[in-house]
């Protein structure tokens, strides 16, 4: 068959290890799973109240323009409805993007390590892949900068960036964007926007206005606790955002999903209380890693990395003996460390204390 040539050697997805297997594996009876980047405290109540609530005709598509959502997520963000883009996931308007822009003969430009999506989907539309280094778990701006020429169609910053959970700094990220060419665009990927409290940090669709280029990545997935349903979306000037659409399964939001998302939206109690705990647990992971002389990324997201001066395989594989499963910065590009989701206030007491003991028992760290 006529394959592209691009996808040979490609593999899919490896999704980690499942609770059950881990349970079997290891004859565990719990196991915590703080791998993924899910919120620990779940969704609002408002979802589940919303869910007994209205009931769905199973047999009717979905609403493919999920007008209600919509109309609800476009007043809280102080946009025009035609701003907005669903996607099944912001994995999908990332495939979109790629779909839309990427092909042989252009090129693309990334930092590295960063959510690995983006590489994968511009190999797939078989575009050159432009990779950074990150400098200090930071985006080296002046670096992509660089690499940016006449055949570039789209650079991808994520912040806080999946796994170093570094925030671009503000003045920074002005900068970089006036200095793109508005020709190429310039996906500004903020899965974890809810977790942020750094004060300095503006609301990146300030940029819609001035820069037809941008497009900004958001997700009900993280925060907002409602990774199973599959709800991202991108926010962007209403052109562009008319030529990604036809890309667009005609029906990629359940009318469930929409529904949740919506219930999701109206609780913004929860999130505040969500961003609260998040800082307490990673100020929690901080102190740890001060104490021991571990180095820990300063994170904006719901995740650290922490430096665990030893093989990230063998923590990993340790934790997950005790019932944590995190992930090994092996899978992640980045070698010696481990990436944690932060968990509930007693998950993250609890995982601390078994990281510990099995740095103790490694010889990393001295009681
Ligand atoms: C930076 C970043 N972008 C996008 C996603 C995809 O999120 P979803 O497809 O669940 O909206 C993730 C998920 O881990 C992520 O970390």
């Amino acid at each position: 068959m006529k394959w592209k040539k691009q996808l040979a050697g490609m593999k899919a997805y490896q999704p980690g290890k499942s609770i059950d297997d881990v349970k079997k594996m290891y004859g565990l009876s719990s196991i915590t799973k703080l791998a993924s980047n899910e919120n620990p405290l779940g969704t609002s109540p408002k979802v589940p109240q919303f869910i007994e609530d209205h009931g769905i005709n199973f047999a009717r598509y979905p609403d493919g323009y999920s007008g209600a959502l919509r109309k609800d997520l476009a007043e809280h963000l102080q946009v025009s409805e035609k701003q907005l883009l669903f996607g099944n996931g912001s994995d999908e308007i990332i495939l979109i993007i790629s779909r839309a822009l990427l092909q042989p003969g252009v090129n693309t430009v990334m930092a590295t390590p960063t959510f690995p999506q983006y590489r994968h989907n511009a190999q797939i539309e078989g575009a050159e892949v432009r990779e950074v280094e990150l400098i200090d778990g930071h985006h080296d701006l002046e670096g992509m900068l660089k690499q940016i020429d006449e055949q570039t169609s789209v650079v991808w910053l994520c912040s806080p960036n999946n796994p170093t959970g570094n925030l671009i700094q503000q003045a920074k990220l002005d900068e970089f964007i006036s200095s793109v060419s508005p020709e190429v665009l310039i996906v500004l990927d903020e899965a974890y926007f809810e977790y942020v409290t750094d004060t300095e940090y503006r609301n990146a669709i300030d940029y819609l206005q001035t820069y037809k280029n941008v497009v900004v990545l958001r997700t009900f997935s993280k925060a907002y606790g409602l990774a199973a349903f599959r709800v991202g979306y991108a926010i962007g000037n209403e052109e562009l955002i008319a030529n990604l659409d036809p890309l667009r399964e005609p029906f990629n939001n359940t009318s469930l999903s929409q529904g949740a998302a919506s219930a999701a939206l109206s609780d913004q109690v929860f999130i505040e209380k969500c961003r609260i705990e998040n800082k307490q647990g990673i100020d929690l992971f901080e102190s740890f890693c001060l104490e021991h002389n571990l180095f820990i990324y300063p994170s904006q997201g719901n995740f650290v990395l922490i430096n665990i001066k030893t093989d990230s395989d063998k923590v990993f594989e340790e934790l997950m003996k005790k019932g944590f499963i995190v992930r090994s910065g092996n899978a992640l590009g980045v070698p010696g460390f481990i990436r944690i989701t932060v968990g509930s206030i007693d998950q993250n007491t609890e995982l601390i204390e078994k990281l510990e003991k099995i740095l103790i028992e490694l010889g990393v760290i001295h009681e």
